[in-house]
Parts: structure tokens; sequence; C-alpha cells
């Protein structure tokens, strides 16, 4: 039986030192309830009550000695795996970062912006609608029916007969006061489609800030104070505006506006192409046809509108040339802003 628990040790300690098997597995087979040790000691019964306490010792001194051999092995494989991760996953911190490029916002944004800040700050609010809109909003409800020659310069894009790309802005004075009663006092800014062909100055997508107010009292020379005022703070304090008496079906009596030139102050110059001036919008005062069919009594109630083409507005700010260069998203044109 010695020499049986001697075997043992001896082998036991052997494999565990070659790390050719795996060390649980070891582990089971000589120390486990069916491993080699086991077997022997179930065997002490039939010895004699001298050997037993000597074998007994013996057999605990090779447990133990297994035991140890075991751990040892343990700790030593665990230290090699960590010492082989720490190897691989070195990190050297001396390697330049991954710079992460930040955006800048687009030139419509930085203008929009601007605007959006200039009239909050006169106590606009800002409205939000649909870019596919009812024949009725974009054009019906602004008193353009249907066969008004009005419709012919702003050709658009038919989902159907009823539903279009909206080709304007001024949609959403109707559905601002469809939905809210005077007072009213918001700009609103979005997308709006003609069915132009693209070139330098034309786009079939483009941006429009509309501008609505209706109180009681308002008049003519609220939206040249207005309009004033906005300029002023767009172009610097020194700018000037200039009403010229024009046509729109939603607007009576309608303008166009023009602001002296930002570059030439009204000497003229390439920019304003010697006029010393530049158109910017449209506007006037609110038609009592368009207030009538959102339920506004004209006899009480009176307003003023007034829409932004937004590109004109940035392609003279930024002295950019071809409005194509808007859309492409070209990163060597967005890098300059
Ligand atoms: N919607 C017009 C256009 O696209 C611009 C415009 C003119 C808007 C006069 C207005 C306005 O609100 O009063 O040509």
């Amino acid at each position: 039986m010695k020499d049986a628990l001697m075997k043992i040790k001896e082998q036991a300690l052997s494999d565990i030192a070659s790390g050719a098997e795996d060390i649980e597995a070891l582990k089971v087979k000589y120390l486990g309830k069916k491993g080699e040790l086991t077997a022997i000691l179930k065997g002490m019964g039939k010895l004699t009550a001298e050997e037993r306490p000597v074998i007994g010792q013996l057999a605990n001194d090779v447990r133990n000695a297994i035991e140890e051999a075991i751990a040892k092995e343990q700790a030593s494989l665990k230290e090699k795996a960590l010492a082989k991760t720490l190897l691989e996953e070195k990190i050297d911190v001396s390697v330049p970062g991954n710079k992460k490029e930040i955006g800048s916002k687009h030139p419509l944004t930085i203008v929009l912006d601007e605007l959006k800040d200039i009239f909050v700050g006169m106590g606009y609010e800002i409205a939000d609608g649909p870019e596919v809109e009812y024949d009725y909003y974009n054009f019906e409800a602004l008193n353009i029916p249907q066969d008004h020659p009005a419709r012919d310069t702003q050709d658009t894009f038919y989902i159907n007969d009823n539903i279009v790309l909206r080709t304007q802005t001024s949609s959403m004075q109707i559905r601002v006061m469809e939905n809210k009663k005077p007072p009213i006092k918001i700009i609103a800014p979005g997308r709006v489609y003609r069915s132009d062909a693209v070139d330098a100055t034309h786009s079939p997508v483009f941006h429009q800030i509309e501008g609505l107010v209706v109180d009681k009292g308002i008049t003519m020379s609220d939206l040249k104070g207005t309009l004033e005022t906005f300029v002023k703070r767009l172009y610097g304090d020194d700018a000037k505006i200039r009403f010229r008496p024009h046509h729109f079906p939603f607007t009576e009596p309608s303008a166009e506006v023009d602001v002296s030139c930002f570059v030439c102050k009204g000497e003229g110059c390439s920019v304003c192409k010697g006029e010393g001036w530049i158109e910017i919008l449209g506007a006037g005062m609110v038609h009592p046809n368009v207030l009538k069919v959102c339920g506004i009594d004209p006899e009480v109630y009176s307003g003023f509108a007034f829409g932004i083409g937004l590109e004109r507005l940035v392609m003279r700010r930024f002295d950019i040339n071809d409005l194509r260069l808007f859309f492409e998203n070209d990163i060597r044109f967005l890098k300059q802003f």
C-alpha cells in the first residue's frame, strides 16, 4: 500500500509538472471521489491497527503534496495568462489619437439661425408645417383659385390633384390662422419646391421664411418698421429699405422690398449689379379674403405678411455665386463655414 501511495504521488507530481494534461482533469483524476487516491484509502479497512495510522499519515502527506502542486500550477497558469493578456493588450500611450472631425453649420443654417434670433427677439414664435401640402393651403386659401395666373409662376410637383409639394411657406399663414386667433406673430421657415430646372440661380428645392402678424390695428407702418428693424439687425444700422409696389394675390397692398447694397452702400457695384439696391423679400397687408377663409373678421383685425428667400440672402452674405453649392454637400465648400 505504501508503494502504491508513493507511486501515485510520483505519477501525479510528474503529470502536473509536465503540463500536458488539463490541470482540472488531473485534480479529478488524483483527488476526486472516484480518483486513484480515494480508491486506495477505501482499502484502509483491511490494514492492521499498527499499519493504519502510518498509512493514514502517509496518505495525508501524499494528498497534501498533490494539492499543493496543483495549487502552485494553477497560480502559475493564471500568472502566465495575465502576462499574455498584458502583452497582447498593451496600450501605447504615445500613439497619436484618432482626431474626431467636428462638422460645422451649413451656411443656410448659419443665416437662418440669425434670422430666427432676430425675430424671436422681436417676440415672434416659430411655426412649422408640412412640405407635402394640400392645394387648398398652398393656393386656394391664399386667394389663388384654380385658374389664377399666379399658379403658372409657381409650377410644382403634384402628388395628386389635391396634394402638392408646397411652392411657398405662405401656406403656413393659413395653417396658423386656422389654429390660433389673434394676436398672431410667427415666422415659418422651411423648404419649398418648384419644378424649375437646376442652374446657378434655380433649384427645385429652396428655402423661405414666412412672417405673419395679425392683430387689431396692424398697419403698413408696422410692416415697414418691422422690416427696417430686421434689416438693420442683419446688415447693420446704416442699412436702408425700399418698398416697390408689386402684386401678390394674398396681400393687398403688396410690395417687393429692397435693401440698400451692403457692399457699396447704394453707390452701385457688381453685387447689386449697379443698382445700389438688392431685392430681399415680398410683403404686404394680409388680404381680407385670406383672413375671412380662416374665420378672422377683416373688419376687426388686420395683419401683414412677408416672405424671405433664404438662399439669395446667404449667397450675398458669403459671396457665393452658384446656388448648387448649397445642395451638393461638397466638403471642400462646407468646410469654409
Ligand atoms: N410667397 C411669395 C413667393 O413665394 C412671397 C411672399 C410675398 C410672401 C408676399 C408673403 C408676402 O408673405 O406677403 O413668391
